[in-house]
Formats: structure tokens, C-alpha cells, sequence
């Protein structure tokens, strides 16, 4: 059984066949009209959703195929008590294959346990959103041509924004890939990210609070919002939340091939004129986002068979509880607390399900 739960589950190479089919459904579309012809995919939301949830769907029904589920977790029996395993468990009986996105870390691998149809992770909390990652992807490699030697500058809410964690851990393994990383002090990548992907990999990166000093510095600008839905502190956010702006002005010092993109949804963090700036890629990578998750959906339903590899990281299984307050191990109680081997020689362990809750031995 095949599952997408973070974007490093997939090679390099598993990555440019995906990129590679997602091209060729956009110019032979009917190709692929009844490719899932019989087959059900569900898309169980529990976190509100536009473009993931609809791209999805439209992406079932472009393979011939249908579709079940829901878009919050209000109208389902969530709201009866029911456990994200049952929950699972229960729609693995109607559904060939099952997209879920949920507000706490590590929900997708909870799901795993519970089910024998792929599963594929939707955004899971602030940890990570690898299907956001596979439209930018195809992005970039439709506007630049190759995902090599890129210098991509990231900017707004690195702390909690999940589609900037899965976008690192995907470039860092790419060839000559640079990261300027643009955040207010309060908004910074997350300790973990810098040392399990960037180290691991020796990708080059810095950080700046000043958009002006990076933008000449471009070939990719990543703007993000500001997650409010994430702080604990709402005066912090209101605080945050406009630290940058960009603006046609703001351009002026860009390369004229840079490439901006955005997950969406926006806020205010680029202005509405931006977007008829030929270097504006966020609706692209809208459109983009339904061929690749066409692409996914062939590919996890095609390896029904395979087996996933044994891990060689040593485990502690329920020895440690995750301390993390977003970390779904701290609402239900139905799964093992698994914590991974982080760096053997200083004995430090992390939570399997968040990777922010260590432990040291
Ligand atoms: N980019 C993204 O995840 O958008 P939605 O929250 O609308 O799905």
C-alpha cells in the first residue's frame, strides 16, 4: 500500500514521473478520461479547505471517477465523539482511496493504522501539506524549466505555514537549490527543519527580515499568509499579520523572470495588481494543483501492491508521551506514541507523528 503523508515519501525520481504525467494529462487530457473509471475517492476535511478539496475532486471526476466525503468536520459524527481511526476506518469501506486534511499534526499517520486505502495527506496542522508542495513543483518546472539551480526566497509565516516546511524538504534535495528565508523574528523556520532537511542535505540558506535586500536576489518568491487560525496569542497575529506587503512597487528591484507564487488563499500579503504582473504564477499554480493531484491519485492506486520499506531507525514505542499540544497523539488515545531516533550520538528521539516534540536519552 502506497500513502502520501510527507512529501520526502516520494524519491526524486518519483517526483519528476509525477511532473512528468501531470504534463502529459494537460495536453492529452482525454487520455486519461476513464482512468479511474469505477474507483471512489473520499475527501474527509476536517479543516476548511477551497483549492485542495475542489482540486481534488475535479481531479476525480476528470479520471472518470467519483467522489464522497465532507468539508468540515461539523457535519460529520465527529461532533458524536467519533476518533479520527474510526472515522478512517469506517470510510475505508466505501472508498478506494481517501484525501484527508486535518487541523492537528500527524492526523495522516494516525489514519494509516486504521485502514488498508492509501491515504493522502491534505494538510495536517502546521506540520506539513505535500500535495500543495506537488502543484509548486509543477509550477516552478513549468515556468522555469528544470528545478535546479534555483535561489527561492520564502516569505511571511515560516513557523506555522506547512506548505513552506514540505516545499523546503522537497528543494533541498534538488541540485544547487539556495533558500533566503524573509520572516519577522516571531515567524522564523522551525529549529527542526533546519536540522533534519537543511543540514542533512548542506542546502545554503539565510535569513532576513528585509524583503527589499532579498527580492533582487530571486528566481522564486514564495509569499505566504500570516496564520492566525494557528497562534494561541490573537493580539501576536494582529501584531504580525501585515508584516509584508507585496506591492508593483515593491517589483521594481525583482528580476524580470522572477516567479511569484503563493499557496492561496491570500489575505493582503500581495496586492490585487500584482496579478496582472506577467511574473504573477499563484493561479497557475491553482490550475496546476488539480493535473498533479490527477497524477497522484494514478500513482497511489497503481501501487496498491507495494510494500513500503522497513525503517532502520530505532523506535521507542509509548515509552515517551508527545508534549506538543498540536500533535494528534494529545486527542486520542487509540494510537501508539511513536518517537524516531533523531541523531543517534546525542541520543535525541522525536514524536513520529509532529517531529517538534524531542526527547533526549
Ligand atoms: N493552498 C491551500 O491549501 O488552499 P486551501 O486551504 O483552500 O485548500
Amino acid at each position: 500500500m502506497r500513502h502520501l503523508l510527507d512529501i520526502c515519501d516520494f524519491s526524486e525520481v518519483e517526483l519528476n514521473e509525477l511532473i512528468a504525467t501531470a504534463e502529459d494529462i494537460i495536453v492529452n487530457p482525454a487520455k486519461y478520461s476513464e482512468k479511474c473509471k469505477g474507483k471512489k475517492l473520499a475527501t474527509l476535511f476536517f479543516e476548511s479547505s477551497t483549492r485542495t478539496r475542489l482540486s481534488f475532486e475535479a481531479a476525480m471526476y476528470e479520471l472518470g471517477g467519483h467522489v464522497l466525503g465532507f468539508s468540515s468536520a461539523s457535519s460529520s459524527s465527529t461532533t458524536k465523539g467519533e476518533s479520527v481511526g474510526d472515522t478512517i476506518r469506517v470510510t475505508g469501506y466505501y472508498a478506494d482511496i481517501i484525501a484527508m486534511r486535518h487541523p492537528y499534526a500527524g492526523a495522516p499517520l494516525a489514519a494509516i493504522q486504521k485502514t488498508k486505502v492509501p491515504i493522502i495527506n491534505a494538510g495536517d496542522g502546521e506540520h506539513c501539506h505535500p500535495t500543495q508542495t506537488l502543484a509548486d513543483l509543477l509550477t516552478i518546472h513549468r515556468e522555469k524549466g528544470t528545478l535546479e539551480n534555483l535561489t527561492i526566497g520564502l516569505c511571511g509565516d515560516l513557523k506555522y505555514g506547512r506548505t513552506v516546511h514540505s516545499l523546503i524538504a522537497a528543494m533541498a534535495r534538488y541540485k544547487g537549490t539556495k533558500f533566503i528565508f524573509i520572516s519577522p523574528n516571531e515567524l522564523k523556520i522551525p529549529d527542526y527543519i533546519k536540522k533534519t532537511t537543511l543540514k542533512t542535505t548542506n542546502t545554503p540558506w539565510e535569513e532576513t527580515d528585509s524583503i527589499e535586500d532579498a527580492i533582487p536576489k530571486l528566481d522564486i518568491l514564495y509569499m505566504t499568509r500570516v496564520q492566525g487560525e494557528r497562534f494561541l496569542d490573537k493580539a501576536e497575529y494582529e501584531r504580525l499579520k501585515n508584516s509584508y506587503i507585496i506591492s508593483t512597487d515593491k517589483l521594481q528591484t525583482a528580476k524580470s523572470d522572477l516567479a511569484i507564487l503563493h499557496p492561496l488563499p491570500r489575505v493582503n500579503e500581495i496586492s490585487v495588481k500584482v496579478d496582472d504582473d506577467p511574473r504573477a504564477c499563484y493561479f497557475k499554480q491553482v490550475e496546476n494543483g488539480k493535473y498533479i493531484r490527477m497524477a497522484l491519485i494514478l500513482k497511489l492506486l497503481n501501487e496498491k501492491n507495494y510494500e513500503s520499506p522497513i525503517s532502520q531507525n530505532k523506535k521507542l514505542i509509548n515509552v515517551y508521551k508527545c508534549t506538543n499540544h498540536n500533535c494528534i497523539t494529545t486527542i486520542t488515545q487509540e494510537i501508539d506514541q511513536i518517537f524516531e531516533v533523531l541523531d543517534e550520538e546525542q541520543g535525541i528521539y522525536c514524536c513520529e507523528y509532529c517531529k517538534k516534540c524531542e526527547v533526549k536519552i
